[in-house]
């Protein structure tokens, strides 16, 4: 098959995009006190001289004094860390790229391997990591009224910093993914409820004020997963209707692009159709959408932190379903991490040259 249509440009909004492929955002906890360095500039340059299309940066944690719980963590606040960021985008655009920071609050989530400890208790809808874990405090009024604000900071100064877009993290039990949950919000009030549409409130609220900061030209991408890595199994959506139900309000809150996380692309979302979730999003809201998970490579990516090795992969599936209109963009995880010219070699046909990923990569920045 042929992979020319992913070489396709991508339009929308001010957002201009030379071809299909999208850098996954990936913590690396490389930034010490929370601010990224020349280090970090050079790793997303080295993508963007790659030609990936669309960089989502790791996860970059707003003002909130617990909103992350490890110290390397980059931040999307501070003044040191804003002008890392304002020479990370300097150097992606000199190479061609296009970036955008994903925006994150890691919730009730439980310590980091490091020890550290925010200043802060950890905060949640309801404190809860799981259902029936309690690690943090449930967050008062004020509390969300804050978050809700930082948010909307956070997306403000990326914008100021010369991003070309931003992607909310909504995704795999953190923050905003704990108030869809009803395993972590068990909300009495407005920002709880028994079905989805009551849980996503706090979200909708959350895309309203970034759409309210960033001007209605800029993109917002939200990134959402059914499933938790507090529990592969737990779903959001059990129905398309009741997808309907959560990704409709996001939509007409305000976000253009879907970033519809699964551990594996081609996994069907509902019974009765092969769609998977990139396609069900763009089925049901219109909007653009990413698909991701396990593009390229033999195993996924939650194996792969426990030792498992992947092999390069057939990339047929996956063009099968872009030519269908199954999604409009691929995001590309660790077969990126490991190999900044993976989408030129890819590009040009030198599949050879591709390479399988190991858990080795994770310990340096290159
Ligand atoms: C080292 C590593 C760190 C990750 N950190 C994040 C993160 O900060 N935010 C996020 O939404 N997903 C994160 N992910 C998930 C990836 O974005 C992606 O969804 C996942 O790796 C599947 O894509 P892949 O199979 O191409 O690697 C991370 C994955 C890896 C391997």
């Amino acid at each position: 098959m042929s992979l020319d249509t992913l070489f396709q440009p991508f339009a929308l909004k001010s957002l201009r995009l030379k071809n299909r492929l999208v850098m996954a955002p990936m913590t690396r906890s490389f930034s010490p006190g929370g601010v990224p360095g020349a280090d970090v500039a050079r790793y997303y340059q080295r993508r963007a001289e790659g030609e990936v299309g669309l960089i989502l940066t790791e996860g970059t944690v707003i003002d909130r004094p617990a909103s992350s719980n490890d110290p390397a963590v980059p931040r999307i606040h501070g003044a040191a860390a804003l002008e890392g960021w304002r020479r990370a985008v300097q150097a992606v655009h000199g190479a061609g790229g296009r970036i955008a920071p994903q925006i994150w609050h890691m919730g009730a989530i439980g310590p980091h391997a490091s020890g550290w400890v925010a200043p802060a208790p950890q905060e949640g809808p309801s404190g809860l990591r799981a259902p029936g874990e309690p690690v943090g405090v449930a967050m008062s009024e004020a509390d969300i009224e804050a978050t809700i604000a930082a948010f909307a900071r956070a997306a403000a100064d990326a914008k100021a910093a010369g991003f070309d877009a931003i992607e909310l993290h909504g995704a795999h039990g953190y923050l905003i993914d704990q108030f869809f949950w009803s395993g972590t919000n068990t909300r009495a009030d407005r920002w709880g409820g028994a079905t989805i549409a009551e849980r996503s409130r706090f979200a909708v609220a959350v895309v309203r004020a970034v759409r309210q900061a960033v001007g209605e030209d800029f993109v917002i991408i939200l990134r959402l997963s059914q499933w938790k890595q507090q529990d592969f199994s737990a779903r959001l959506a059990a129905s398309p209707a009741e997808m309907e139900a959560w990704l409709g309000p996001l939509a007409e809150a305000g976000v253009d692009i879907f970033h519809c996380s699964q551990r594996r692309f081609w996994e069907a979302e509902f019974d009765g159709s092969d769609l998977n979730f990139a396609g069900w999003a763009k089925k049901l809201t219109g909007r653009a959408t990413i698909t991701v998970g396990s593009v390229g490579l033999s195993g996924e990516f939650i194996a792969a932190f426990g030792g498992e090795t992947s092999s390069p992969a057939s990339l047929d599936e996956l063009l099968r379903r872009y030519e269908r209109g199954e999604f409009d963009l691929v995001a590309v995880g660790r077969a990126l991490l490991g190999d900044a010219d993976w989408v030129r070699k890819v590009r040009d046909g030198r599949r050879d040259e591709l390479r399988g990923f190991s858990r080795a990569a994770l310990a340096e920045l290159v």
